[in-house]
C-alpha cells in the first residue's frame, strides 16, 4: 500500500451467494466491527437480487455496496443481462468487469470487458477491472506478457480522466478459490508490471494514482503480508468476503 499515493480499498465479492435475507444478516453484523475503521474503502459487490438489500442494510455505514457484472449496451434484447444506467438507478456506484469466472464459465473476452468497462464509466460506475494469468501461462514464464496484453485490451479508449473511475484486480486465476495464494513478492512483481504498463499508456502520475488490488485466496492470516508491498493497494476477496471475521481482520490489516 502506499497511501499517500492512493487509496486502499478491500472489497468483497460475494460471487453466486447470499440470498437478500442473508446479505441483510450479514450486513448488520460486519457493520459494527468496521465501523471507523476508514483508511480503506470497504465494499461488496453483491448479485443482482442481493443488491438493494444490501444497500439498505449498508445504509449510514462506511460499507458500499456494488454490482458483479454489468452489460455494455444502454437497453435492448439481451436476455438476463443488466445495464449500466440500471445500476445506477439503484444507487449502485461500483461493478466488478472481467473476473476470470466470468472469463472461463462465460465466454468474456477482453473485448467484451472492454465494451462493460466503457459502458459503466460513461454511465458513471466505478469500474473494478479483473485481470490475471491462469496457471499454464505463469509456469511458462508469460506472466507479464499477459496482464500487460490484457490491461492494454481492457483498457483500450478509456481516457486518464475515466482511469479515476478504475481500480485494477490483480487476480492470478490459479490462486482464485484454491487456496493457492500468491506470494507477495509475486503478487507485487506482478502488480508493479501493471503499474508500468498503465505508466506507458497514460503517464508516470497517473499510473502511481491507479489502486491495484491483489485477489486470490486473499485471507485473515495472509492479507498483512500482501498489503504490505507498496503496489497492492487493497485486496477483493472471495470465500473470506462471506465470513464477517474474516473479512473484518483483512480491513484490520489495511488499517
Ligand atoms: P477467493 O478469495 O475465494 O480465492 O476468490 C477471489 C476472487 O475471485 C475475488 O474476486
Amino acid at each position: 500500500m502506499n497511501p499517500s499515493k492512493r487509496r486502499t480499498v478491500i472489497a468483497g465479492n460475494w460471487k453466486m451467494n447470499f440470498t437478500p435475507a442473508e446479505a441483510t444478516a450479514f450486513i448488520n453484523e460486519i457493520k459494527p466491527m468496521v465501523a471507523g475503521k476508514d483508511n480503506c474503502d470497504i465494499l461488496f459487490c453483491a448479485p443482482y437480487v442481493t443488491i438493494a438489500a444490501a444497500m439498505e442494510a449498508a445504509k449510514g455505514s462506511n460499507i458500499k455496496i456494488g454490482a458483479e457484472n454489468v452489460h455494455f449496451a444502454p437497453k435492448g434484447a439481451y436476455t438476463g443481462e443488466v445495464s449500466a444506467e440500471m445500476l445506477k438507478a439503484i444507487g449502485v456506484e461500483y461493478v466488478i468487469i472481467g473476473h476470470s469466472e466470468r472469463r472461463q464459465y462465460f465466454g468474456e473476452t477482453d473485448e467484451t470487458v472492454n465494451l462493460r468497462t466503457k459502458a459503466a464509466l460513461e454511465a458513471g460506475l466505478k469500474v473494478i477491472l479483473c485481470l490475471g494469468e491462469v496457471k499454464e501461462q505463469r509456469l511458462a514464464g508469460i506472466t507479464d506478457e499477459i496482464v500487460g496484453m490484457q490491461t492494454k485490451l481492457d483498457l483500450a479508449d478509456v481516457s486518464a480522466e475515466q482511469l479515476k473511475n478504475v481500480i485494477i484486480a490483480y487476480e492470478p486465476v490459479w490462486a482464485i478459490g484454491t487456496g493457492l495464494t500468491a506470494t507477495p513478492e509475486q503478487a507485487e512483481e506482478t502488480c508493479a508490471t501493471i503499474r508500468r504498463v498503465l505508466a506507458l499508456m497514460y503517464s508516470e502520475e497517473v499510473a502511481e494514482s491507479v489502486t491495484i488490488q491483489y485477489g486470490g485466496s486473499m485471507n485473515e492470516k495472509n492479507a498483512a503480508e500482501l498489503l504490505a508491498k507498496t503496489n497492492v493497494d487493497g485486496g477483493l476477496i472471495g470465500g473470506a468476503s462471506l465470513v464477517a471475521e474474516k473479512f473484518t481482520a483483512i480491513v484490520d490489516a489495511a488499517q
